[in-house]
């Protein structure tokens, strides 16, 4: 017989959303328990608000959680990392006889793909753009302010949400999103956090010629991996770190809190891509 066989003993992990049929986490994590040899299993479970409280009784050894649901995550969790008691906000569930271990690996995630893919730039970047303020802009704001960014400058277009994000996250300050150019001119760091530019959908006519030509343009979507704010800044020459790498860090150090196995990032990579391709 080839391939894994599931017992009665196997561990269940589930990212939890709600869409949830688009993750690319379980071919991912799959992929992963297999090459480790851990006897577990990770799925895909589009599970609604109101069954979340009972969610520590499902018998789950580990979790991810997604949209809508990641300050539920927080909420039932007996124990917090910092990212989560900060941002109120978890997206890893890791479920023991002591209760619930709640944990943010979006933020650390995002900052482990800088990382990766432009080592160094945590010397260059003195001043941050985030673009966006929902949950992904909040985490990855507090991420780079917790690597030691100097000024985060946060545009969203409701400055209300952007004013919510810098109430948590030290050394940020909203920008006025009609004046986004002028956030484009002073940012060593350029980051779309918001979904302009996924799947297609609508994306503005980013100021990218107002930025500076030593500016890292990164973007958080993935799908399609090259967006309209990358191909800008792109054919301004540049350098650019797509979403992939956010997907795929946190979930390495999702991997790592419940199995203590760093897994293979690279692998990842190219299963991801692969599997992108295919549509
Ligand atoms: P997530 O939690 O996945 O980050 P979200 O909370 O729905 O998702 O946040 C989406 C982000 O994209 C928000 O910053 C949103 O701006 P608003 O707070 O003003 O809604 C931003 N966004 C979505 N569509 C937009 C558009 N057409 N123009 C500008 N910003 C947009």
């Amino acid at each position: 017989m080839s391939g894994r066989v599931i017992t009665g003993r196997t561990k269940v992990l589930a990212v939890l959303g709600n869409p949830i049929a688009h993750s690319l986490s379980p071919p991912m994590h799959n992929a992963w328990l297999a090459a480790a040899g851990i006897d577990a299993t990770y799925v895909a479970l589009p599970i609604e608000g109101d069954v979340f409280a009972a969610l520590p009784s499902f018998g789950l050894y580990g979790a991810n959680v997604t949209v809508p649901h990641k300050e539920r995550a927080a909420a039932i969790a007996t124990q917090r990392d910092e990212a989560v008691a900060r941002l109120g906000a978890a997206n890893v569930l890791r479920f023991g006889p002591n209760g619930v271990a709640a944990f943010n690996t979006d933020a650390p995630g995002f900052v482990a793909s800088l990382d990766e893919a432009a080592p160094g730039w945590r010397d260059r970047v003195k001043t941050a753009l985030v673009i966006g303020a929902g949950g992904a802009a909040r985490a990855i704001a507090w991420g780079l302010a917790a690597a030691g960014v100097e000024k985060l400058l946060v545009s969203n277009r409701t400055e209300a949400r952007a004013l919510e994000v810098c109430a948590v996250c030290p050394r940020a300050a909203p920008w006025p999103w009609a004046y986004l150019g002028d956030a484009f001119a002073k940012a060593d760091l350029i980051v779309n956090a918001t979904s302009l530019g996924l799947a297609g959908g609508p994306s503005p006519d980013w100021p990218i010629e107002a930025a500076a030509p030593h500016a890292l343009v990164v973007d958080a979507v993935y799908k399609p991996l090259e967006t309209p704010l990358l191909a800008q800044a792109r054919a301004r020459g540049l350098a650019t770190v797509d979403g992939l790498g956010m997907l795929i860090h946190q979930g390495a150090l999702a991997f790592e809190i419940w199995f203590g196995v760093k897994p293979d990032t690279r692998a990842a990579r190219g299963l991801l891509n692969e599997l992108l391709a295919r549509g």
